[in-house]
């Protein structure tokens, strides 16, 4: 038996992935920038037992089988491809934050599963490994691997597509509030989202313009230039929902108390408080300030009507091994 344990944090998207140009190899259409959510994780055990006669996945201290338990088992094929193994594994996965809020976990999910999986295997792979690896278990996952502020550049093949550090963690004292409108489960998620992105005839503009918002982005970040940040990140942001709302059939994420927080976020901006937004596959809304001004946000934000809570943090580390408890 081998076992390895690893704590991986989910991250937010300022810079979209949204479509593959290689749906099974998750090899995106334009790169993305993201940070780590420091103040979550997921912390996953991997045992490879030759008892075992099949894979199995605990999450949260319950048996998941069916799709979740497949894409789990996919990634662990590979890993046992990579190391020459055959022993079936146990994996046992828990969120320290709310399952349901809406936050994706498949960015910690898989990166915390690529680490883990591989060292208990016996391998030795650098960062940019572990984050392809991590990449072919879900696309974001491949950002939740380095720490801090990072790129994942789109590349053209399994071997250039992978995501790295362009700022530490303490490069930028930034913390994201997070705006739970809605905790109800997603209708479609990103992976069939991704299939779609081709159908809406916004999608080319949106990646021929790509790399003019990453280059904006990037420089933002290591400028710590706010109010740049805040103009490239919202507008990556509708422009990747005006794909999708234009998406056949269309993806509609956004519930009436979305738009109310968007609203009062652009004018709190205008009144001169540092903030802007971000939104994933879903209605909550990432709502992005510098740490001083991140309670006057959470307060505000918790007095809007619709928002149910707020769940807040800061800049993450990598992911990395752990002793096992
Ligand atoms: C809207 O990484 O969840 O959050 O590769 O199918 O697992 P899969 O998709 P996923 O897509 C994330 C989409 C997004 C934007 C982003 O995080 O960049």
């Amino acid at each position: 038996m081998s076992s390895a344990t690893a704590i991986a944090h989910p991250n937010i998207a300022l810079i979209k992935y949204w479509g593959n140009r290689d749906q099974r190899l998750r090899l995106p259409v334009n790169g993305s920038i993201s940070f780590n959510l420091g103040s979550l994780s997921t912390r996953t055990r991997v045992t490879f037992d030759a008892a075992r006669g099949e894979d199995a996945f605990i999450l949260n201290g319950r048996p998941v089988h069916g799709e979740g338990l497949a894409r789990v088992a996919a990634l662990l094929d590979i890993v046992r491809d990579m190391a020459g193994l055959s022993q079936r594994a146990e994996v046992h996965s828990e969120n320290d934050f709310p399952t349901g809020a809406g936050i994706a976990s498949s960015a910690a999910a898989f990166a915390a599963l690529a680490l883990a999986s591989s060292a208990a295997a016996g391998l030795d792979l650098s960062e940019a490994e572990r984050s392809r690896l991590a990449r072919l278990g879900s696309g974001s996952a491949s950002r939740s691997v380095p720490g801090g502020f990072v790129e994942w550049q789109a590349g053209d093949s399994d071997e250039t597509s992978y995501a790295f550090s362009i700022a530490p963690p303490d490069h930028w004292a930034l913390t994201d509030c997070i705006a739970v409108v809605s905790s109800v489960h997603k209708p479609t998620g990103s992976t069939q989202g991704h299939v779609l992105a081709d159908t809406s005839p916004l999608q080319a503009a949106r990646v021929a313009d790509a790399p003019r918002r990453l280059d904006l982005c990037r420089r933002a970040v290591l400028a710590r230039d706010f109010e740049a940040l805040a103009a490239v990140s919202e507008q990556d942001s509708d422009i990747m929902h005006a794909v999708m709302m234009t998406s056949a059939p269309p993806l509609f994420y956004w519930q009436p108390a979305t738009l109310r927080v968007m609203q009062s976020v652009r004018a709190w901006r205008g009144g001169g408080l540092p903030v802007c937004y971000t939104i994933d596959a879903g209605p909550n809304v990432h709502v992005i300030c510098p740490q001083d001004a991140a309670l006057r946000v959470s307060e505000r934000l918790k007095a809007l009507e619709g928002v149910e809570r707020v769940l807040t943090a800061t800049v993450g580390g990598p992911a990395r091994l752990v002793v096992d408890r």
